[in-house]
């Protein structure tokens, strides 16, 4: 097995759930601050408590975020810090490795290190591609041209706290009922303009099996590939974002390097959302580099699976192009 595999079963054995901001979060950065020493990088915390290991005057970076879902996979994230150690390592170029925070609920610390300012000439990172292309073309690597955009936010439903037992159907308030009729509408929206709507979270008040539901707080996820489409969806599921990432495009040298060094590998546009999108948002040229998800693409889960050889293909990659982009 190669390091790269036994590193992320090391991550994985701290908890296949590792939210931002956990104490399994921070043993995680604990762990990859660890490996950037050994590889001889100098480590620092920023103010977001994002974890980095620096060489020279870093100013092009690679990583991804090592939080995880509820129940996560093993590569989701996790891949892009462990890739960008080894990459680091067969390079001498001048760079910084960084594991950002809290990237699933929101992008915490990515948005956190904009904030911070200081940010790089460019930014790469590798990542599982979560989806099925890559496997149905038979090709281990793609190359990202652009991130979809996304809307997140919570919708509460009131309705009244009735007897389930003696309340007449046409004499209710449910809310759970005008819950539902939100969920459906999302996915007949989104299916209608090819883009992609979530109800993934639901809390029923109060979640008793003989109380009509009074009060229902769901959570929307709304994405797509361009601005215009992301407020139509937004519009016809009608919500209120929280928060926002607009779609955005690959680009510069870190694009071109991953041409350069994947030739005619295929172009994708990611789903899902990841630390290069608030990057590139921020004005980092960025570029992203997939490797192949096997098992049908499935994502989010504990059945994510890459192989070792593409896994060792996708780092060669990034280290070349790394060489390419750095001083
Ligand atoms: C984050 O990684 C997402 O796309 O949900
Ligand atoms: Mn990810
Ligand atoms: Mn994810």
């Amino acid at each position: 097995m190669s390091r790269a595999l036994e590193r992320l079963d090391e991550l994985y054995a701290i908890g296949a759930t590792r939210i931002g901001r956990s104490a399994e979060e921070d043993a995680a950065h604990a762990l990859v601050a660890r490996w950037l020493e050994e590889a001889g990088l100098e480590v620092s915390v920023d103010a977001g408590g994002n974890t980095f290991g620096r060489r020279g005057d870093a100013r092009v970076w690679t990583g991804s975020h090592v939080d995880s879902v509820p129940n996560g996979g093993r590569f989701d994230g996790a891949l892009g810090v462990v890739a960008a150690i080894e990459a680091a390592e067969r390079t001498q170029a001048q760079l910084a490795v960084v594991a950002f925070r809290d990237e699933e609920r929101g992008y915490g610390g990515s948005l956190a290190a904009v904030a911070a300012g200081g940010l790089p000439d460019a930014y790469l990172e590798l990542h599982v591609e979560q989806g099925p292309v890559l496997e149905r073309l038979g090709v281990p690597l793609g190359i990202v041209t652009a991130i979809a955009g996304q809307a997140r936010g919570e919708v509460v439903i009131e309705g009244r706290a009735d007897h389930a037992g003696t309340t007449p159907m046409d004499a209710r308030a449910d809310a759970l009922v005008e819950a539902a009729a939100l969920v459906l509408r999302a996915r007949d929206a989104a299916a209608t303009a090819g883009a992609v709507a979530t109800v993934g979270r639901l809390e029923v008040e109060p979640g008793a099996d003989n109380v009509v539901p009074a009060r229902v707080t769901l959570s929307v996820d709304a994405r797509a590939a361009t601005v215009e489409e992301l407020e139509t969806l937004v519009a016809a599921i009608g919500f209120a974002p929280a928060r926002r990432t607009e779609p955005v495009a690959m680009t510069g040298a870190p694009l071109e390097a991953l041409r350069a060094v994947v030739p005619g590998a295929p172009e994708l546009v990611s789903g899902a959302g990841h630390d290069a999108a608030i990057l590139a948002s921020a004005g980092v040229p960025s570029g992203m580099l997939f490797v192949r998800s096997l098992n049908g693409g499935i994502s989010h889960s504990p059945d994510e699976l890459s192989s070792d050889d593409d896994i060792e293909l996708g780092i060669a990659s990034l280290a070349a192009a790394l060489a390419r982009i750095s001083r």
